[in-house]
């Protein structure tokens, strides 16, 4: 086939997926099966991997961009995202309607758009010429953290408008979301992996949205609905609704359950009916966002410092009930924080029963003068877990039993005490508290730690329970004979487990890091970490003042790493993984010595015969580093096609720019 047929054929492709994806996600009426969509991706694939020359950014195959990046740039949004005020009421949402009548001083009949407020992440995405450049986050509204490689696995945001006529540029705004059904199956299979389950689906498509690895984030199975715009260049919409029908033509989502509403009675009956249908959405919806639906009009309303004027929305009560406490629990945490945990009467409340909450610390418990046998008040606003609002003292009997801080551990019946007079928490004192090391094991061999397959809570709280592990590193000298003395253990489920153990041994020094449990360190703390320091040793040395350089890592967590390195036991623990045969330095892949060993690069712009991906792992088999967000320590800025702003702040920066070839000269030097 010739260069120019091939082209074509790739072309033809990528136009055919489009419309494929726009019958699916746009107009839900796909016209082709799940396997023919499969088959033009592999097709697709198989040819822009021999003519790589090929790929552009927008081609449906670039969705994932294949790299972990080390933290988001951020971007300063050219209008500042506001918020919405909101109304508790109908009567509420009769006075905003009264009081913005009363604002354009003349009689105007008003016209609304009426639609679902989703519990999700709001988030902007940036077309040019229709080409989608950045999506980012809202920040604090007027900067905002640039997450486009994640938001690019969305398969319902298209990467590219449909049709003639777009504008030069386009900021629409939206709400990321994750389906009730997906979220659940998301938890559970956190809960299987030994992971902490996600609260609710907005933490969980937050959590996702802020992934370093854009690979894992389309796993998600995040969503977006696009309810609003910021900037239109050269182009100009007459009505709210006009905006909504004219994004859904160009292959935008929008949620089709918005509503016209010829006037405020309208709106208030839709409030009404979806008040009584909330749970019947696929998403989490926490009211109804209401619009003055001619563009004439909101300007004219405008905005105040916080939010526009002419929008509001209504929000649902959240789900109450009431119930009785029938007793608190004391709970121990891997750092030994004593949990006080209200037992409850069974209730149901919003579709979940519910029989205990956490009470969080015993400020709270003073703070809500809760006793046990009160009867509370519940409310669960969207999370799986709920919380006591307050207690209904009208109830009481003079029965009810005062909460007091327990003196000795629940489980250890160590002393508890607090670390520092001024803290909140209640700690066991004794470090090899079964509770304690119950909960260090658990996570040490969690998934995004050491990840043991096989070592899950029942495992572990049978050798603790036995003396057979008396601290974590004792995972190390656990023998076949150890598993197969534990109920159900048979000869292959103890091999089993013996290897992955085993294999553990090899896992990166950030997860090692993680697995540690230090306070406040988490996974994206842990892979900086190992990043800048690469061997365990030098954390000994460490210094406040050496971590506090490091970007997301504030003096809190600098205090707690020092902490934990500096006591004596963390360097015997140490010694003893070193011992066990434990990875404790950063592994690089092998590279080509010499050419630009430890440079770091930068890319931004399309490079013509390179994909990002292509160029990143070119520096890395070289020897070199690649980071995503600015810094004065960078070596090399690589300026593609179309830079993004991070071509202007690394001429601020002075910092040294490269084009594409200049790029593999160096490469080939
Ligand atoms: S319009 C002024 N429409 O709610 C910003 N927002 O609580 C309002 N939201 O940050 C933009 N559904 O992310 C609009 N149909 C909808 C919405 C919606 C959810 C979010 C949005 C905003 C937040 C304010």
């Amino acid at each position: 086939m010739s260069l120019e047929k091939v082209k074509k054929e790739i072309e033809s492709l990528r136009e055919l997926i489009r419309r494929a994806d726009y019958q699916y996600y746009i107009l839900s009426e796909p016209e082709i099966s799940d396997k023919d969509y499969d088959d033009l991706v592999k097709k697709l694939k198989s040819l822009e991997g021999k003519y790589p020359q090929f790929i552009v950014p927008d081609s449906p195959t670039q969705r994932v961009s294949g790299g972990i990046v080390d933290g988001f740039s951020t971007v300063r949004h050219k209008v500042k995202m506001l918020s919405l005020d909101n109304t508790y009421s109908i009567a509420e949402l009769k006075e905003w309607e009264e009081k913005i009548k009363r604002m354009l001083k003349r009689k105007v009949d008003l016209d609304y758009m009426a639609e679902p407020k989703i519990d999700g992440v709001s988030c902007s995405l940036t077309y040019e010429k229709g080409i989608l450049r950045i999506g980012s986050t809202r920040g604090d509204g007027q900067v905002g953290e640039d997450v486009t490689t994640n938001i690019k696995t969305i398969r319902s945001i298209p990467l590219h408008l449909r049709g003639l006529n777009l504008p030069e540029i386009i900021e629409v705004r939206g709400e990321v979301y994750m389906k009730k059904t997906d979220f659940e199956k998301i938890n559970q299979e956190r809960t299987k992996a030994r992971e902490a389950p996600f609260a609710n689906p907005r933490n969980a498509t937050s959590g996702s949205l802020k992934l370093l690895d854009s690979s894992l984030v389309a796993k998600r199975s995040l969503e977006c609905l696009i309810h609003s715009f910021g900037l239109a260049k050269n182009y100009s919409f007459k009505t709210h609704k006009q905006f909504l029908e004219k994004v859904k033509l160009w292959g935008l989502p929008t949620d089709s359950h918005s509503k016209w509403c010829k006037g405020l009675k309208e709106v208030i009956d839709y409030c009404l009916y979806w008040e009584q249908r909330r749970d019947s959405f696929q998403y989490e919806v926490d009211g109804v966002v209401v619009k003055v639906n001619a563009l004439v009009l909101q300007d004219e309303l405008g905005t105040t410092l916080k939010s526009p004027r002419w929008m509001v929305a209504y929000k649902f009560p959240a789900h109450q009930a009431t119930t009785k406490v029938e007793r608190i629990d004391f709970g121990v945490g891997r750092t030994g924080i004593i949990t006080p945990v209200a037992i409850l009467k069974p209730v149901e409340c919003g579709g979940v029963t519910i029989s205990r909450t956490t009470l969080h610390n015993f400020d709270e418990v003073r703070r809500l003068d809760v006793h046990e046998g009160d009867t509370v008040l519940i409310e669960r606003a969207g999370e799986v877990i709920p919380k006591v609002v307050k207690v209904i003292t009208s109830k009481r009997s003079g029965k009810e039993k005062a909460v007091r801080i327990p003196s000795r551990c629940p489980v250890c019946k160590s002393a508890v005490a607090k670390e520092k007079e001024e803290e909140v928490y209640w700690y066991c004192t004794n470090i090899d508290c079964p509770a304690q090391l119950k909960r260090s094991l658990i996570h040490f061999a969690s998934r995004g730690a050491m990840d043991i397959e096989g070592m899950g809570e029942s495992v572990i709280e049978e050798l603790v329970n036995r003396k057979v592990i008396k601290s974590v590193v004792d995972i190390y000298v656990l023998t076949k004979n150890d598993f197969l003395k534990l109920p159900l253990f048979k000869e292959k489920k103890a091999n089993n487990i013996i290897a992955a153990i085993e294999k553990s041994k090899d896992r990166s020094l950030a997860r090692f890091l993680y697995g540690l449990g230090i306070k406040h360190v988490g996974e994206k703390a842990a892979s900086l970490l190992a990043e800048r320091f690469k061997n365990i040793r030098y954390f000994f040395q460490l210094k406040k003042i050496d971590l506090e350089g490091i970007p997301e890592i504030g003096p809190i967590m600098a205090s707690s790493i020092v902490k934990f390195f500096s006591a004596s036991k963390a360097k015997k623990m140490i010694e003893e993984f070193k011992k066990a045969g434990v990875n404790l330095t950063r592994k690089s892949t092998v590279v080509k010595k010499g050419k630009i060993s430890g440079k770091t690069f930068i890319f931004t712009g399309e490079l013509k015969g390179l994909t990002r991906s292509q160029a990143q792992r070119l520096v890395e088999e070289n020897g070199g580093r690649w980071v995503s967000s600015m810094s004065k320590s960078i070596d090399f800025v690589v300026v593609g096609e179309n830079p993004g702003s991070k071509y202007a702040k690394a001429k601020k920066l002075e910092l040294k720019i490269i084009d594409e070839a200049a790029f593999k000269d160096l490469i080939k030097r």
